[in-house]
């Protein structure tokens, strides 16, 4: 879809009147800058004041390695959003899906950013280099239908996220590990993240635009990526586990 809802809406300048936004600066320029660099943010890039901010996962941040420090950075920030922004998840979903046609276009939307930041990413979804449009490039279309169902499958469980899609987003994450040979790095997981809040909120009209959407938005692509990196995380030790037990 093109641009026309790419300008700034007015919501952003609003200052925030509920109490449980009282404490939260986000949101989208502050969070969700222009990428231009595949790095991991700072663990004090956290938008949301509910448990489980910026506490490592295993409560000992100091016994873990620095490869592992940036994954649990990532799966640390699983904070489901609440309900206003749930709501106001669902109801800009709807529109963005209705003015988009389908997922696949906001899929490739997202890829298209992706590939922009960090072109060498192309080669990992064998996507040619002379191909700069995906929406002509019809091969492509499956792997971004694939990608925003997922956004779409939490989105519709967005009320019971953690049972509904906790353990199938941690399954993903397990599956991505076994991808590294095809090119998958948890360091680029970032990337994906700011690419899909920034194309999200840039493409919603400005009346959708609203602070509970975008902090609810920003919650939810969080917690998407850092059940993939748990999910990472776990396979990870797991094939450590098993290589350890074979060499015994
Ligand atoms: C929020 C982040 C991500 C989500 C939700 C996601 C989701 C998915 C899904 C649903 C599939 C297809 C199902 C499967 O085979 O597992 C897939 C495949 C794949 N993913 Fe991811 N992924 C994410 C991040 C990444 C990143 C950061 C990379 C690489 C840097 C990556 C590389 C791949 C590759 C190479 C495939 C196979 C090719 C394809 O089907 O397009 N993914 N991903």
């Amino acid at each position: 879809m093109g641009n026309s809802h790419g300008h700034r809406s007015r919501a952003f300048s609003r200052q925030s009147t509920s109490s449980e936004q009282s404490n939260t600066t986000i949101p989208y320029r502050s969070q969700s800058v222009r990428v231009t660099a595949c790095r991991l943010p700072s663990s004090n890039s956290s938008t949301d004041s509910e448990p489980n901010n910026n506490q490592p996962i295993n409560g000992k941040s100091n016994s873990v390695s620095s490869a592992d420090h940036d994954v649990l950075q990532v799966a640390q920030r699983c904070v489901a959003p609440i309900k206003q922004r749930k709501e106001a998840v669902q109801q800009s979903w709807s529109v963005l899906l209705s003015l988009s046609g389908d997922i696949t276009q906001i899929g490739l939307g997202i890829y298209q950013k992706i590939f922009e930041a960090a072109p060498d990413l192309r080669a990992v979804f064998s996507v040619p280099e002379h191909v700069h449009d995906l929406q002509s490039y019809p091969d492509f279309h499956r792997s971004g239908k694939l990608f925003v169902s997922v956004i779409d499958l939490c989105v519709r469980s967005i009320h019971s996220l953690d049972s509904d899609m906790g353990p199938i987003l941690v399954m993903y994450g397990r599956r991505h590990f076994h991808r590294q040979e095809q090119g998958f790095r948890i360091q680029y997981l970032p990337l994906f993240e700011n690419c899909m809040i920034e194309y999200i909120v840039e493409n919603l009209p400005d009346e959708e635009k609203t602070n509970e959407a975008v902090i609810g938005w920003n919650n939810l692509i969080k917690y998407i990526c850092g059940k993939l990196a748990e999910g990472f995380q776990l396979e990870r030790m797991r094939n450590a586990h098993i290589r350890r037990k074979s060499v015994l």
